[in-house]
């Protein structure tokens, strides 16, 4: 079988449903994304992007409709299953990098590892090998505060790979760096995409990252446009 496939079936997600403040930020959303796709999801503040990256990473469920993995249906999971399955198979990074600021750069990185089990020994090989990666194989010793924003944003991507994910999600990467630091950051997840076959989801209010993309989602008021 073919890994990294995501399916969304009817989609519907509603918050705070009841409540005077109820909002649907999600309806109806239908999309196939093949393995080694690279989707690119863009659309107003508001238009439920994250959103829709929650619920196809698992961090929140659905109102109505469902998320298929690898054709496992999530709702079907327990949360440890859940937790499983994001550990295993999916990457996330994220806007504002969300890096443990006690840790070092070495610490973070390997974080993944440790929850999943992996030896000392392969965890140091990896963390190694994902520091060259991203070019910071001289930063293995700094936390997050003694770096630069686009070097913490490039620890983060390593950090999405320590698992080697057949998924990288990851919501407005560059939002937070210059234009040349985003792009080469954006390089970095394109190449992975392309020589390793993993599905690349962005969400990115950039039109430049979106055009080499090989297709774009655009949403507006929770529906795909
Ligand atoms: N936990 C929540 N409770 C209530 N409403 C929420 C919650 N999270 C998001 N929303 C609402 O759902 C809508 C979609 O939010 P979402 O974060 O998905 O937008 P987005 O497209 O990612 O926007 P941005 O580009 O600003 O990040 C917004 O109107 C938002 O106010
Ligand atoms: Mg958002």
């Amino acid at each position: 079988m073919s890994e990294g496939v995501i399916v969304c079936d009817g989609l519907v997600k509603t918050y705070n449903a009841g409540k005077l403040n109820e909002f649907t930020a999600l309806k109806n959303i239908n999309l196939t994304i093949k393995e080694g796709e690279y989707v690119s999801i863009m659309g107003p503040s508001g238009s439920g992007k994250s959103t829709l990256l929650n619920l196809i990473s698992c961090l929140d469920s659905p109102t109505k409709g469902e998320v298929y993995l690898d054709e496992t249906g999530i709702s079907t999971l327990n949360d440890l299953e859940k937790s499983r399955l994001r550990r295993e198979k999916l990457g996330f990074v994220f806007q504002k990098f969300n890096l443990i600021p006690t840790m070092t750069s070495f610490e973070n990185i390997e974080l993944p590892m440790r929850f999943k089990g992996t030896s000392l020994k392969e965890r140091k090989k990896k963390v190694k090998e994902l520091l060259s990666l991203v070019g910071l194989a001289a930063k293995s010793a700094n936390k997050p505060t003694e770096m630069s924003g686009g070097e913490q944003q490039r620890v983060a991507v390593a950090r999405a790979l320590a698992n080697n994910p057949k998924i990288i999600l990851a919501d407005e990467p560059t939002g937070n760096l210059d234009t040349e630091t985003g792009k080469k950051i954006i390089e970095l997840l394109m190449k992975l995409n392309r020589e390793e076959k993993r599905t690349l989801i962005i969400v990115t209010h950039d039109s430049k990252i979106a055009e080499k993309s090989d297709y774009l989602i655009k949403l507006l008021d929770g529906r795909v446009i």
